[in-house]
């Protein structure tokens, strides 16, 4: 695997699958390298920490960091190309910001004002300077999986699905600050629970009960969206998903699932 820190440096040849990362790789991000492989025999991952995306300075102080670890399970899942480039090169000079328009105010976007602006601002940027033929993301973030799809570009984006640990809690780099993970539990189970009704208020039902079943769960919100507008469902033959974000001991946690199954 090479390794560059300018995009000039990673002379990318033909048609690449693309996977940006902040770091704190983790099983989830291996998917997506993987899934990356089956476009393209080369695979550029990045690992930028982006700020625009930080409302909270503090959050973005405490993010994980953990290079080595990463150059090893990059190399491992099949990256040919890891590409850690500095602040200089992303932003120079006057950022234009990209905004993420009304899909972007809503749901995370509530409590974390301007965050899409930024992350669809870093991801326009990172595709500017590698030039993907394809980029994979992870739908754990389907908000974020929304508003890139909706983005002026020629790049092709490829959504991969949620990769769990065996109790059901879905990958995060967030997880290694995450000390009640019994608690944490709780979004799994309301959203297993909610997949397995027919109905679509019953399954809002049976969500927001288990989730006030736990108590050291703080309700940010809970929802069954239309997939494609995020307006809430109110059709059975919807594409519908279930969407959850809380916090857990003071770590914000989000967490969604297809309710095609089940709630329909
Ligand atoms: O999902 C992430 O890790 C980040 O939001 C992304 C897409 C790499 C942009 O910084």
């Amino acid at each position: 695997m090479k390794i560059a820190v300018s995009a000039t440096e990673l002379a990318v040849d033909g048609a690449c699958a693309f996977v940006p990362t902040m770091g704190a790789l983790h099983a989830g991000h291996a998917s997506l390298i993987k899934r990356a492989r089956e476009y393209s025999d080369t695979v550029v991952v990045s690992i930028f920490i982006n700020p625009l995306q930080f409302e909270n300075k503090e959050d973005l102080a405490k993010y994980p960091r953990t290079p080595e670890f990463d150059i090893e399970l990059a190399s491992q899942a099949g990256a040919t190309h890891l590409w850690l480039p500095n602040i200089n090169e992303i932003y120079p000079g006057e950022i234009q910001k990209i905004s993420a328009g009304a899909l972007g105010d809503i749901y995370e976007g509530v409590k974390r004002p301007g965050h899409f602006d930024g992350v669809l601002t870093v991801v326009n940027r990172l595709f500017e300077l590698v030039k993907p033929r394809w980029a994979i993301f992870g739908e754990k973030d389907f908000q974020q999986l929304t508003l890139i799809k909706s983005m002026k570009s020629n790049v092709e984006i490829i959504g991969a699905p949620t990769i769990r640990d065996a109790d059901g809690l879905a990958l995060s780099s967030r997880n290694v600050r995450l000390a009640d993970r019994d608690s944490a539990l709780v979004i799994y189970r309301a959203l297993s629970a909610a997949a397995k009704e027919k109905d679509i208020d019953a399954a809002r039902a049976v969500m927001q009960g288990v989730l006030a079943s736990e108590p050291a769960f703080t309700l940010d919100y809970a929802e069954i969206i239309n997939e494609s507008n995020f307006e809430k469902a109110v059709q059975n033959d919807e594409s519908k998903r279930a969407i959850i974000a809380g916090w857990v001991n003071g770590i914000r946690l989000i967490d969604n699932m297809p309710m095609n199954g089940g709630a329909q």
